[in-house]
């Protein structure tokens, strides 16, 4: 059931000024802060990153708050190269990764949130449980009825190209979280990044389940709540566009039925 008012105690207060540090070379960071062992109010804190003794990119900016100012700060990362999809954050209003987003390309302080509409485990940390239930609901494996080969499975080049644009899917929830239908209904709708996978497995030459495939997303809410905004296109950092994919399997349920 979609909630059209925030509970009180999400709104975002002014939060801790943190020391600057000696420098000529500073970028101010304000950073969502939210610790549910101490409950209360979100807040923005703000730190000061020395850009002569750090990397370039936000997710570095971020390392060096936690290794020179306050090691309490928490956020997710793992590969650092645009891969993993766990640094996924709003930076200064849009969803992307903090790993590949330039400190350089913002104006002014760089203003760090959680991925919106989603719960919060701990300050730039959201809670992605339904996120990752709805992957599995999509079945994100290669199934086949025929004997397994004794060696691989073979495709063709013009079959693999048609993966092109779908298999790049780090998985990173940053068209999902910027998607309105999804805000909305996300119990029932499974969001463009479910559905961009959906279609990477259908679109598989090697795959013998598409009818099943097709079967899970024939239903008014799973597939049928996208409403072609685009928004998951523009935010994704890896140049995808899930909507395009979701009504090519929009079309893929027509032509069935003809
Ligand atoms: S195109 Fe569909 S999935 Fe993408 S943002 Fe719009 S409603 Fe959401
Ligand atoms: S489609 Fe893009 S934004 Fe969405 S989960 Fe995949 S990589 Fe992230
Ligand atoms: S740390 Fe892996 S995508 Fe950013």
């Amino acid at each position: 059931m979609a909630e059209f008012r925030l509970p009180k105690n999400s709104a975002i207060g002014e939060g801790k000024s943190w020391p600057k540090p000696k420098s000529v070379t500073l970028r101010e960071f304000r950073i969502y802060r939210w610790n549910p062992d101490q409950g209360g109010n979100p807040r923005l804190d703000s730190y000061h990153v020395d850009t002569s003794d750090c990397g370039p990119m936000v997710l570095d900016g971020l390392i060096w708050i936690k290794n020179n100012i306050d090691p309490t700060l928490t956020f997710r990362r793992s590969c650092r190269e645009g891969i993993c999809g766990s640094c996924s954050m709003n930076i200064n209003g849009q969803n992307t990764l903090a790993c590949t987003k330039s400190m350089s390309d913002q104006e002014g302080a760089v203003q760090l949130l959680p991925l919106p509409h989603q719960p919060v485990v701990k300050d730039l940390v959201p809670d992605l449980t339904n996120f990752y239930a709805q992957l599995t609901v999509i079945e994100p494996w290669l199934q086949t009825k025929s004997p397994t080969p004794q060696k691989e499975w073979r495709q063709s080049e013009e079959d693999r190209d048609k993966l092109n644009g779908l298999y790049e899917c780090i998985l990173c929830a940053c068209c999902s979280t910027s998607c309105p239908s999804y805000w909305w209904n996300s119990e029932r709708f499974l969001g463009p990044a479910a559905l961009i996978q959906a279609a990477r497995w259908i679109n598989d030459s090697r795959d013998e389940a598409t009818g099943e495939r097709l079967d899970i997303l024939e239903d008014p809410f799973r597939l049928y709540r996208c409403h072609t905004i685009l928004n998951c296109a523009k935010a994704c950092p890896k140049g995808l566009n899930p909507g395009e994919a979701i009504s090519e399997l929009r079309m893929k349920l027509v032509a069935r039925k003809m």
